[in-house]
Order: structure tokens, then C-alpha cells, then sequence
């Protein structure tokens, strides 16, 4: 099954989305809009809707899919270089992954910032980040998407940073943590786990297809309950898992 295919069949992700789009009205960007579904949602409510898909294999598909659909312009492009002739009432952009470190979402968003009207608003609305102290066997970053899990949480885990949309983000993030232990063990890594707020008022967990937890692996530190454990962590967001640095320093 293709990646768009597993996209569609996650119905969580689409019932949040769902549920935020039935409010939108007037001009709409679907940045990224992959298969078109949420451009498709979204035709019933807009006025207009621009819907750009860089990739040509999948730009092909869905400008029949959306074909249909009157008030659509479908454009196969990068949405960083097309000059739109209107600015935006809403911005539909789902390139999200874990911490955005993997996609493009904040640099794409940052770019089309200039065509958001001033009470323009962004769908998803904004991304919550939680850190975790873990055992993992891994020596590698991995998304931990199997039902067994790839890690032992040693501690209990803390929301490290929260961004709104619609705002210009710095791409580049640094954090220090001080991370709780509440169990003896080997501490070998983080685990970053991401919530997305679709609207300020619909909070996301992982679903199957966004945002799968991310293992971190650090060096390693013997750990007891009662212990704090300091942990830098550095990543530039879209510029992909092998900007991820981190350091540890016991406390
Ligand atoms: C996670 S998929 C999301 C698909 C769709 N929005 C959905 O929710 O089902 C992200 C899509 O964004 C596209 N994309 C990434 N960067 C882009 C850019 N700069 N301009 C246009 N499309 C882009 C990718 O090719 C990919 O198809």
C-alpha cells in the first residue's frame, strides 16, 4: 500500500482534520495536499482553494481526483515558488512529523507567511513537543511505530516546546532538559512525542500515519530513582533526522 493510501485510511488523523475544516470559508491554500483529501474537504466550505503538490508522481493522480471540483486550482509545483495572485484566509498545511524535524513544514510556512491575511489562520494550528527519559536497544534514531515497543520509559515525560502556526518559527531548536528518573536503570536515550493542536481547541495525539514517537539514542548513564539527568538537545526543523545532536550530563 502506498504512503498517500495509508494516509487516507488514518482515521484519526482525517477526523481531526475533518472537524477543523467544516469552519473554513473564503480563500484556501492546501500546501502539500498529497492525494487532495483535504483539499476535497475542504471545496464544500471555500470560496476558492489553491491545492499544490510538488511531487510530480503524486501531482498526476491527484489532479484527476480533483478534477471535480469547480472552485480548485490545482497547481504541481513548489509552493515556495509560485507567486499566488491572493492572500489566504486559511492555510491548510499537513506536513507534519515528530518535533518537525523530518518534513518541511516550518520552512514552507515561514515562506508563505506573506500570503496569510492578518486574521488569516493555519489548520493544524500549532504542535506540542513532550521529552522522555528511556531504555532503548536502539543505536539508531527510529520511530517507534511497532506495538512493541522499542523502549523502557525510566521517567516521566515533560512538554519541552510548543509552536503556533501562522507565526514566523525559528527552524533552528536548542534545548537543555533536566530529565527525572523514577526507576534504577540503564538511561540510553530520549523519546520525543508530538501532539497536534488541529485548532486551538483539537488536540491530536500520534496516529497511525503522523507523528510515530521518535527514539533518541544518547550515550549511556546508570540511572536510579531520584537521579536528574541533563540532556542538550539541537535539530534544524526540515532539515531532517541527521541534524539531531545531543549531549548528556549527569546532574
Ligand atoms: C504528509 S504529506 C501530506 C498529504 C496531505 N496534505 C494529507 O494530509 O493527506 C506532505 C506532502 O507535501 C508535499 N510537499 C512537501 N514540500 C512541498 C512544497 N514545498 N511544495 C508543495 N508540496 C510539498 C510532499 O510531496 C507530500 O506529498
Amino acid at each position: 500500500m502506498s504512503y498517500h493510501q495509508n494516509l487516507l485510511l488514518d482515521q484519526e488523523r482525517l477526523a481531526g482534520f475533518h472537524e477543523a475544516i467544516k469552519n473554513i470559508k473564503g480563500i484556501v491554500f492546501d500546501i502539500g495536499a498529497g492525494s487532495g483529501i483535504l483539499t476535497s474537504c475542504a471545496a464544500p466550505y471555500a470560496d476558492f482553494i489553491y491545492s499544490v503538490e510538488k511531487d510530480p508522481r503524486i501531482a498526476s493522480k491527484t489532479v484527476l481526483f480533483l478534477k471535480k471540483y469547480h472552485n480548485v486550482s490545482f497547481i504541481e509545483r513548489n509552493a515556495l515558488e509560485i507567486d499566488f495572485p491572493v492572500k489566504a484566509d486559511y492555510i491548510l498545511c499537513e506536513m507534519l512529523d515528530t518535533a518537525l524535524i523530518d518534513e518541511e513544514q516550518v520552512p514552507v510556512l515561514n515562506g508563505l507567511l506573506k500570503y496569510l491575511k492578518d486574521d488569516g489562520k493555519v489548520i493544524p494550528h500549532g504542535l506540542i513537543n513532550c521529552v522522555e527519559p528511556v531504555f532503548t536497544r536502539s543505536e539508531h534514531i527510529c520511530y517507534d511505530e511497532n506495538e512493541n515497543p522499542q523502549h523502557q520509559t525510566l521517567g516521566p515525560y515533560e512538554a519541552y516546546s510548543r509552536y503556533q502556526f501562522g507565526k514566523y518559527i525559528d527552524p533552528h531548536a536548542n534545548f537543555k532538559f533536566k530529565l527525572n528518573i523514577n526507576k534504577e536503570g540503564w538511561f540510553t536515550g530520549i523519546r520525543i512525542t508530538s501532539f497536534t493542536l488541529i485548532t486551538p481547541d483539537i488536540l491530536c495525539g500520534p496516529t497511525p500515519m503522523m507523528n510515530s514517537p521518535l527514539i533518541i539514542p544518547t550515550e549511556r548513564l546508570k540511572v536510579k530513582k531520584g537521579d536528574t539527568i541533563g540532556v542538550d538537545l539541537s535539530y534544524q526543523m526540515g532539515g531532517g533526522l541527521n541534524t539531531i545532536k545531543t549531549r548528556v550530563h549527569g546532574i
